[in-house]
């Protein structure tokens, strides 16, 4: 076969994936966010491992991202990893073990032959496969699993835990977040929680007040469930799986 130019190969593979993306540097993938890949742990079973990925050279970025990417190498304690850990460290000094439930426990940042990674708890379903993101249920093969009014209603959960307990988890996007079923229904675990204090506010005063976090987070969340209505019309009709 004769091989393809660089230019048109699938940029993936110079991140270091294989063709079909199923792998990254050899271990299994579990998906693949904005900046990081997240992989199954080869060394700790029942874990996984979030490795940032290197910049695309054939993607154009925006300047914001290359001058916050430049940023983040000066200051390693700014990079996502990093900042995940701080960020739950601080949740689990405020909340102790009531956390589990709600969000992934980050345990540390691990070098390993294919980098510095974060290490974190794996997120499973009954079945002991990672438990899928909100996003591949709205989006990918997990569409139309559960009805948009269970999501929504799993979203209003999270909405009322973070309003009790005065948590400013801003990112309330669909790849932050996965599913996994607890007596019967579906439940929202948080996977990503760097934005409890990795602000993109130049003055963060929504994190001062309380006032301004709850409104903050109820729009978010209104947002959220706006998302998954608009996204999971078929959710609940289709048959099967
Ligand atoms: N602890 C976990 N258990 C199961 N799946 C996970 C876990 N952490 C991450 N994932 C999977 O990896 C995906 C991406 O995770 P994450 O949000 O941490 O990375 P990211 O979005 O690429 O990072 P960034 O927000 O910096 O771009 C999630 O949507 C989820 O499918
Ligand atoms: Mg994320």
């Amino acid at each position: 076969m004769p091989t393809a130019p660089a230019a048109q190969l699938p940029s993936a593979s110079a991140q270091g994936f294989s063709d079909d993306g199923r792998f990254w540097r050899g271990m299994q993938v579990i998906a693949r966010g904005a900046n990081r890949v997240c992989v199954i742990d080869p060394a700790a079973p029942g874990h996984c491992l979030k490795y940032a990925l290197p910049a695309d050279a054939g993607r154009r970025r925006p300047l914001r991202h290359r001058i916050r990417d430049a940023w983040a190498d000066l200051r390693p304690a700014r990079q996502a990893n990093a900042l995940e850990l701080r960020a739950w460290r601080g949740l689990h000094a405020r909340l102790g073990d009531r956390l589990d439930s709600h969000v992934a426990a980050c345990q540390a940042l691990v070098d390993t032959p294919a980098g510095r990674a974060l290490r974190c708890l794996l997120v499973t379903g009954a079945d002991g496969a990672p438990a899928p993101s909100l996003y591949a249920l709205l989006f990918g093969s997990g569409r139309g699993h559960y009805p948009a009014d269970a999501l929504c209603d799993a979203v209003t959960r999270v909405e009322a835990w973070l309003h009790a307990n005065a948590i400013p988890l801003f990112d309330l996007n669909s790849g932050n977040l996965v599913v996994v079923e607890r007596a019967g229904r579906p439940e929202l675990v948080c996977v990503d929680v760097k934005s409890v204090i990795g602000g993109k506010e130049i003055v963060p005063i929504s994190r001062w007040s309380r006032r301004l976090m709850r409104r903050k987070i109820a729009r978010r969340a209104k947002r959220l469930r706006e998302r998954i209505r608009a996204h999971a019309p078929l959710a609940g009709v289709q048959a099967g799986h």
